[in-house]
């Protein structure tokens, strides 16, 4: 955007030159005049891209995985991990996880591999409280095939108590950084 208003900026001169000059101005009046409407210009410019921010592809991907894991406190937790727990993680003090089916049967089958499949979604909500009443935030994995393949293909995503996003979304170095010696980034299993 600001390359194009470059260019044009410079024919658009060159124009104003012209007119100022046969309306009959001095030379620093016609400079004074033409750096302000430049001036002008740029903060409408800068104005617009602001207020029109886009979302990005993973910010995208995030919302939709919330809407995706709509109504998943009735999911299963992790037979060895259910209900509320105290965690030492950055989490949060108290913590509970869900498994969507795919990764729920994962879990249950002692034959599967090391690799969760493709689909596999894991839950964790952080609370301040053993009781569970002060929810902080919630934070998803995702395991999307050829997402992030040199990762185990996870998207991690943290949402705020609302669900609206809390500012990590997607192959996220933070996430899995400190994820990468569980089984395929799984921690509450270790
Ligand atoms: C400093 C270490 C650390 C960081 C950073 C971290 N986690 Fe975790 N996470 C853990 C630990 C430890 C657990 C296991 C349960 C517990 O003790 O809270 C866990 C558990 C989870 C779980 C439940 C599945 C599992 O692995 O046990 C999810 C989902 C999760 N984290 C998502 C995220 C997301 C998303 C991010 C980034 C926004 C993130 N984590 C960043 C340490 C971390």
């Amino acid at each position: 955007m600001l390359e194009s208003y470059l260019f044009y900026g410079d024919i658009f001169d060159i124009v104003i030159f012209i007119v100022v000059k046969y309306m009959s101005l001095t030379n620093n009046q016609l400079t004074t005049g033409v750096q302000n409407y430049e001036k002008r210009i740029l903060s409408i410019v800068l104005l617009l891209s602001c207020s029109e921010k886009e979302m990005t592809l993973d910010e995208e991907m995030a919302v939709d995985i919330w809407d995706e894991i709509n109504g998943y406190e009735s999911w299963t937790p992790p037979e060895n991990f259910t209900g509320i727990q105290e965690s030492n993680s950055v989490h949060g003090n108290y913590v509970q996880i869900w498994l969507n089916e795919i990764s729920s049967e994962f879990f249950r089958d002692t034959t599967t591999g090391e690799i969760m499949p493709s689909g596999s979604i894991i839950i964790k909500e952080a609370y301040t409280d053993e009781q569970g009443e002060n929810k902080t935030g919630i934070t998803v994995m995702k395991k999307i095939i050829d997402y992030d393949t040199v990762n185990n293909d996870w998207f991690w995503v943290s949402y705020k108590p609302d669900g609206s996003l809390a500012g990590k979304n997607g192959a996220e170095k933070f996430c899995y950084n400190c994820h990468q010696p569980g089984r395929d980034y799984v921690l509450f299993n270790r």
